[in-house]
């Protein structure tokens, strides 16, 4: 682009007001783009702070119809649902994953009956139900592919038996998107969606995510060998086209300040759904840092999800999401 030299060109003349301002405002921000991460757990009528979250809760699964009735009054279009397992349900074989009546799947019911217009999406992967802390299978200390796979179709089809309208596979294992989208096609299933953690990075910013699910105490090792090297934007690359090309309606990008770039790259490159996971460490700082009285919250909460969308992201799953909302009214 080519413009006039100083003093024809005076970019400040289109800074000068508010109204001129958002003339030319490039970006909006709107309750519509969020999918608000939520955790659940046993029990009635309760809700627990999440320490290493402030202002994050975990819910029993009677709250969790309220949560959606307030998704919705906010135009908040959409819930994640993680659940916090009770650890005596936690096993090698991990068979609560796939358990209809298990806590995700009953949170699953519960929104879908109080407020059937907000989409719910799920997670798939087996780490809130693995004794190992894992995504997957662990053999021999190794943490197994195919075995996993079956095992994440199971889950896929008890959550969308349960009325899950967006799948969200975050496990990383290869070959599990064209399984999950062949289960939903023979099944019956065919609308159900499939929102790809295409692009997963083996991230520190997961930690207070942990503690809400309970995973960081059964963690043995690292997930490295299934979530990306944070070094690594090529094959960030090669991962959405392939969960593309073997199904997925929509890809992830995670974790997601960090990784902007990748953001860009991708909605570039494909022009596909695209989402960041603004995840759990980069609400923590956020929020550590504003009670600190170091930053203006509701400023840098909207500024770092402006971000996204600047970087040209469809969406962000946000722990903002209620707030955010709120902010922008
Ligand atoms: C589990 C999962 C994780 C997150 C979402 N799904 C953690 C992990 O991979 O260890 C992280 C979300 C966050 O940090 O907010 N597979």
């Amino acid at each position: 682009m080519t413009h006039a030299p100083y003093p024809l060109a005076r970019p400040r003349r289109l800074r000068q007001s508010a109204a001129i301002r958002s003339m030319v405002s490039q970006n909006v921000l709107t309750p519509a783009d969020f999918i608000w991460p939520i955790f659940v757990m046993d029990g009635t009528d309760a809700v627990e702070a999440v320490p290493s979250m402030p202002g994050v809760v975990r819910r029993t699964v009677d709250r969790v119809g309220a949560a959606a009735k307030e998704a919705r009054s906010l135009g908040i279009p959409a819930i994640c649902i993680f659940p916090y397992t009770d650890p005596a349900l936690k096993t090698e074989g991990c068979e609560e994953a796939w358990n209809p009546d298990n806590l995700s799947n009953r949170a699953i019911r519960e929104i879908k009956n109080a407020c059937p217009e907000i989409a719910v999406m799920t997670d798939i992967a087996l780490d809130p139900y693995n004794i190992n802390g894992h995504d997957g299978f662990v053999e021999n200390g190794e943490i197994v592919n195919d075995r996993t796979v079956d095992a994440l179709v199971k889950m896929g089809l008890a959550q969308a038996e349960a009325g899950a309208d967006i799948l969200g596979p975050s496990d990383m294992m290869d070959g599990r998107i064209g399984a999950l989208r062949e289960a939903m096609e023979s099944e019956g299933h065919q609308n159900v969606t499939i929102l790809s953690y295409a692009a997963k990075y083996a991230s520190a910013f997961y930690g207070p995510f942990r503690d809400a699910v309970g995973a960081s105490g059964a963690l043995t090792g690292d997930k490295k060998t299934y979530q990306m090297d944070p070094a690594n934007g090529d094959e960030a690359l090669t991962m959405i086209a392939r969960d593309l090309a073997e199904g997925a309606d929509m890809v992830m990008v995670k974790p997601g300040l960090a990784y902007l770039d990748i953001c860009w790259r991708v909605k570039e490159a494909f022009g596909a759904p695209t989402f960041a996971y603004q995840v759990s460490g980069e609400y923590a700082m956020v929020q550590a840092a504003a009670q600190n009285g170091w930053i203006d919250h509701d400023r840098v909460m909207l500024e770092s999800l402006m971000a996204f969308k600047r970087a040209g992201c469809d969406g962000i799953l946000t722990y903002f999401a209620p707030a955010a909302a709120r902010a922008l009214a």
